[in-house]
């Protein structure tokens, strides 16, 4: 049963299969035609509705999202929010009569997933006003794709959606709507391994030993967290999925746990609310989520899916390598923690053994060491890398030390340049030590050629990463003001 609030109203959906993804629920079972389907890969945005959770304080905190790529199932427990659910009576959100005022609408194809943008960060702004500066609107509206208004009026009506009296939803008039919500969410019965949602094929356990269970019971069905990558396989590849088992509600999978040494985050967490530790305490890596993907697929997303994921382009990885990070890995058979570097064996083969999961990722404090990730990738929102180099070092008395580093796209898995941190180690950072260091690239990496680019490219390009890197000491130890560093940046932070 999928038991949630649509637009106020509860709805309680039967015989839901696994597979099926929230767009297709909410237009093909509940009608609600308003969120459309673009690209089903969740690249557009046409999809995007706005979900909500208990925010802990008796309210609901809503974030955007990509229906097409949502299991369904992941919509319990939540109140979620579609075009159909702003206007009041006749009366425009303030998002929708900016949208109209300031011509942000021509097809109207895309409209509804920006306006859902719109609407969520609308919510963020009612609760916690903050300028809307160019970053924060890019980071809005970097997932939602217009392909004949442009930009600048969607632009206009968000900087302008403030100005119009706050014209609740009618939903928003009933106080009981946030406990009612939270009941159904801490409903711990929900979609747990009671009979008949296990017939469904859907289980998702509530922690640790109810995930061992069902990892013994079923090593072969599908494990999900925020399913932007998994549901490519339903919607690209066309593939069904019979048994479906949702990690994102173990409590185990949920912390963020901070040791003398650095801190284990649970599989399960999702990079928005990675965000606070990486800009305290990883810059590099919280820079770095401004490249990531859109904000509708932040807010589902896990570092553990990206992890064990595989993929030899996927962004975290490579950094992870970069720390020297470890991996929990937790299974019907126990626990056991393994070196990231053990963990990619080949093309999207990994050390998981069969029902086996990523219970958490350690990732070591930096303490006096550098951390330093670029990605370069087509587009600057929503794309994926052609190469990402994440380096890793520190200076002792003007010499490198524990340098390591690490590049994404560049083989069939996310791995470190041993011979070029060879080169490195104990080195000044000299234009020979990095000269060396460049020429053993081209001896370890064999990069494809592929859509994203050659393999010429991706070797050339890893070079000039590491040139880009002594150019940054030079330009540190040298204390020299110039805008060297600013320039680099602006191609390719
Ligand atoms: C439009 C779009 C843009 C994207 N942009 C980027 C990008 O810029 N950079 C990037 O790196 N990635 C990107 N991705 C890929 C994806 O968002 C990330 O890889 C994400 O981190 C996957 O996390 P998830 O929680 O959604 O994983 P899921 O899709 O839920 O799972 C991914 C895989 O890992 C398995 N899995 C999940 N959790 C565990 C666990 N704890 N233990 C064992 N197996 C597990 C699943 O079974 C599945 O095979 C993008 C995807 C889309 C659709
Ligand atoms: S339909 Fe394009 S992002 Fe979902
Ligand atoms: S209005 Fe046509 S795609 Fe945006």
């Amino acid at each position: 049963m999928i038991d949630f609030y649509l637009n106020g109203q509860r709805q309680q959906c039967a015989d839901i299969s696994p597979d099926t993804s929230a767009l297709e629920l909410l237009r093909v079972y509940l009608g609600k035609t308003g969120t459309k389907e673009g690209c089903a890969s969740g690249d557009c945005g046409a999809c995007t509705v706005a979900v909500g959770e208990p925010d802990g304080s008796g309210g609901l905190a809503y974030h955007n999202a990509n229906a097409c790529i949502m299991p369904a199932h992941q919509l319990s427990g939540c109140h979620v929010v579609t075009v159909e659910g702003l206007a009041r009576g006749d009366a425009l959100h303030p998002v929708q009569a900016a949208m109209v005022d300031c011509h942000g609408s021509q097809c109207g194809f895309c409209t509804p997933g920006i306006i859902m943008s719109l609407f969520t960060l609308h919510e963020g702004q009612r609760h916690q006003p903050a300028p809307l500066t160019q970053e924060r609107l890019e980071s809005a509206l970097g997932g939602n794709l217009c392909r004949c208004t442009g930009y600048r009026p969607i632009r206009d009506a968000a900087l302008r959606m403030g100005d119009y009296p706050d014209t609740h939803p009618t939903w928003a008039d009933d106080p009981d709507l946030p406990r009612n919500v939270e009941t159904l969410s801490t409903d711990a019965t929900r979609m747990s391994q009671s009979a008949p949602e296990a017939a469904t094929g859907y289980t998702a356990p509530r922690d640790l030993a109810a995930l061992r269970e069902v990892r013994r019971q079923q090593p072969d069905a599908r494990l999900v967290a925020g399913g932007t990558d998994l549901w490519l396989e339903v919607t690209q590849q066309l593939k069904s999925l019979d048994e479906v088992v949702d990690i994102r509600e173990v409590t185990e999978l949920n912390g963020i746990e901070e040791t003398p040494h650095g801190w284990w985050v649970g599989a399960a967490v999702t990079f928005r609310r990675l965000e606070p530790l990486f800009t305290e305490h990883y810059p590099a890596f919280a820079h770095l989520m401004h490249r990531f993907a859109s904000s509708q697929i932040r807010n589902r997303a896990t570092m553990g899916g990206n992890v064990a994921n595989a993929s030899p382009i996927g962004d975290t990885p490579p950094v992870l390598l970069a720390l020297g990070a470890r991996l929990a890995l937790d299974g019907p058979e126990g626990e056991r923690e393994i070196p990231i570097d053990a963990f990619f064996l080949d093309y999207k083969q990994t050390a998981l053994k069969a029902g086996e999961f990523i219970r958490a990722i350690f990732l070591p404090h930096l303490a006096d060491r550098q951390l330093k990730v670029w990605k370069l990738s087509k587009r600057r929102e929503d794309d994926i890398s052609a190469v990402l180099a994440a380096f890793s070092w520190r200076l002792d008395n003007g010499v490198m030390k524990d340098v390591r580093l690490a590049y994404g796209g560049m083989a069939a898995i996310p791995r470190r340049a041993l011979q070029a941190e060879a080169a490195l180690e104990g080195q000044s950072p000299s234009r020979a030590a990095f000269e060396a260091a460049r020429a053993a690239l081209r001896h370890e990496f064999q990069p494809l050629d592929d859509v994203r680019g050659s393999s010429e490219y991706r070797l050339v390009a890893a070079a000039n990463l590491l040139e880009r890197l002594r150019l940054m000491l030079e330009k540190e130890t040298s204390h020299d003001n110039n805008t060297t560093e600013i320039c680099l940046d602006a191609y390719a932070h």
